[in-house]
């Protein structure tokens, strides 16, 4: 390709509200445009990323006996319906009516579509399968942002699994595990697989790919040391135990104007945030519920989810708390409260002598003894977990990582073949429903993500692996006709090479070239110039180390390359 031909819109300038590196630098090196929040336009140079991005995930879905199809982007309504996601997947799924009257879809996943068609498998001997496709997914996200990072319209890897029993379930789950380590490592992504929240898909074993990146939007936790690594949606961190002291009847004392966790522990010794009760009201499916931590403990909504099984959860308005407790935020607490479900955090377990609101204005109770006391209907795992507690598997201190999640791999289990009655014939003859896995990996999302680890100050830099293009040669000098030549040549030689090459033969300054071809991120530069000319070379300069050598002209695409090939090789 010449540079001369190519559609790079440069721009000088990020607009302003690109506030992640990988938003702005695809935005000024001319990747993308926004059409509107959440739609943006892949340009030739992005398109070409998306597409190497999706060969990488092809290749090696096709190693572990995937098949590519590709499922309708568009749903009727009663496939959705019949799985009971056309109500919970609520405000996320775009919703339309066509001209006859009929509700559709778009797509938001395919588990539907395939249990669907996996209704023409009908005996044991034709599974396993593994089907794939790479298809545009359409999610109305509450707040689309980052560029391509969260979007409405994507570009999707999903893949799905059917086996007749869980040995081949986690057979293809261990084989997907396997080829998303091999795809992310490929595109240069240092991608970490964390213990996954199994969310509202239901659904045995999740794992996420999360690639640390401040403009991610999850965290998790990862032990150095042993290597645990989890979502925060379900980390788990050991709980140092708390001596409390001896003694402590059950007592009411006045706290007036006292509302936090932090003034009650400023205003009263005995009551610091971790011998303290912390009450939070919720609103689990319709449910007014009491949710207890220690006072110094977050809670984690998921995990709120997760273990209750609710659908949703909703933090219960102040006259919620009014009408079902008589006290305002504050002042709440679970004494004596035996006509609404009480959940627990673990890490209460056994404390006595605690302080907590009194479900009066103005008051507490202290000498709390949470057993003794306090009616709990469940003890689960609310809490989370925070940076530099210790690993349950080993002691040492977690680390808390901002990550961007880049794949998801899930045990979906036998929902939605049950769903569509997706059953096949044993080799007993007795019809079995099948057990489904899905696998998903946004390909622009993995893009951005590319974009994120590796740029600089002066742009992109991307791993030879997904580059736009791999070689820029450039021309210096305009009109000498030896330096024209000879980058002809070369340009012409590394294509016979099968080399990606772009030859940049605008008449420009070479300073502009240079600028242009290290903001769009081309790995490789050859240089053409009279003065190397003279002395039989030419100058290969790597874009990520900044590094030059000279190389003599006749080996010069040879020399291309092996360096080319070297750096593939390296990721
Ligand atoms: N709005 C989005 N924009 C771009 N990529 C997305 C978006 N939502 C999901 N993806 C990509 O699709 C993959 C599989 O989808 P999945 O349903 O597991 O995502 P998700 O859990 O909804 O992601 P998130 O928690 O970020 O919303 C994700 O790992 C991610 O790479
Ligand atoms: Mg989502
Ligand atoms: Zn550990």
């Amino acid at each position: 390709m010449r540079w001369s031909n190519l559609f790079v819109p440069t721009l000088r300038e990020a607009p302003a509200e690109a506030e992640v590196a990988s938003h702005r630098l695809l935005l000024r090196a001319g990747f993308i445009r926004q059409l509107h929040s959440g739609h943006y336009s892949l340009l030739p140079l992005g398109l070409r990323v998306h597409d190497k991005v999706a060969d990488i995930v092809r290749e090696e879905m096709d190693a572990i006996g995937g098949q590519e199809l590709l499922l309708p982007a568009m749903h009727p309504a009663w496939v959705w319906e019949q799985s009971g996601r056309w109500t919970s997947m609520g405000e996320e799924m775009f919703r339309l009516t066509d001209r006859k009257g009929a509700e559709v879809a778009l797509g938001m996943t395919h588990e539907e579509v395939i249990a669907l068609c996996a209704r023409e498998i009908h005996s044991y001997r034709e599974v396993p399968q593994i089907w794939y496709q790479i298809q545009w997914k359409f999610r109305d996200e509450p707040r689309p942002k980052s560029g391509l990072l969260r979007v409405r319209e994507f570009a999707m890897k999903d893949s799905y699994s059917l086996d007749i029993d869980d040995a081949g379930l986690d057979r293809a789950f261990d084989l997907h595990h396997g080829a998303y380590t091999r795809i992310f490592e490929r595109m240069g992504l240092p991608a970490i697989a964390v213990e996954a929240s199994s969310g509202a898909m239901g659904g045995s074993a999740s794992v996420e790919f999360m690639v640390p990146s401040d403009a991610g939007e999850d965290d998790i936790v990862r032990c150095g040391n042993c290597g645990y690594a989890a979502n925060v949606e379900r980390a788990v961190a050991t709980v140092a135990p708390v001596d409390d002291p001896p003694g402590g009847a059950l007592e009411r004392f006045a706290t007036p104007g006292i509302r936090t966790i932090a003034a009650l522990a400023a205003a009263v010794a005995e009551a610091p945030p971790e011998r303290q009760i912390k009450t939070m009201v919720f609103v689990l499916d319709g449910q007014v519920t009491l949710v207890l931590l220690r006072g110094d403990h977050a809670l984690s909504v998921q995990k709120l989810l997760d273990n209750t099984g609710a659908a949703t959860a909703r933090p219960a308005a102040a006259e919620e708390c009014a009408a079902a407790l008589g006290a305002s935020p504050g002042s709440l607490g679970a004494v004596g409260v035996s006509d609404l479900p009480v959940l627990a955090d673990g890490a209460l377990a056994g404390r006595s002598n605690l302080t907590t609101g009194a479900n009066v204005d103005d008051f507490h109770f202290r000498g709390v003894d949470i057993e003794r006391d306090i009616h709990v209907s469940a003890w689960l795992d609310l809490r989370q977990v925070g940076h530099g507690e210790p690993c349950t598997g080993c002691g040492r201190p977690l680390e808390l990582l901002r990550c961007i999640e880049t794949g998801h791999i899930f045990k979906l289990g036998r929902r939605y073949a049950e769903a569509f009655e997706t059953t096949v014939m044993d080799a007993d003859g007795v019809a079995r429903t099948l057990t489904m896995g899905s696998y998903g990996i946004g390909i622009g999302r993995a893009v951005a993500a590319v974009a994120e680890t590796h740029h600089d100050e002066r742009g992109l830099c991307w791993p030879a692996s997904v580059a736009p293009y791999e070689v820029a040669v450039v021309p210096i000098a305009g009109r000498d006709e030896t330096v024209t030549e000879v980058a002809e040549r070369l340009y012409d030689e590394l294509r016979g090479l099968g080399v990606e090459v772009i030859l940049d033969d605008r008449d420009a300054r070479p300073g502009v070239k240079f600028s242009d071809i290290e903001l769009v991120g081309i790995p490789f530069r050859v240089t053409v110039g009279p003065r190397g000319l003279a002395n039989g070379e030419v100058e290969l300069t790597e874009r990520a180390s900044g590094e030059t050598t000279n190389v003599a002209v006749a080996e010069a695409a040879a020399e291309v390359r092996a360096a080319r090939d070297a750096a593939l090789a390296a990721l």
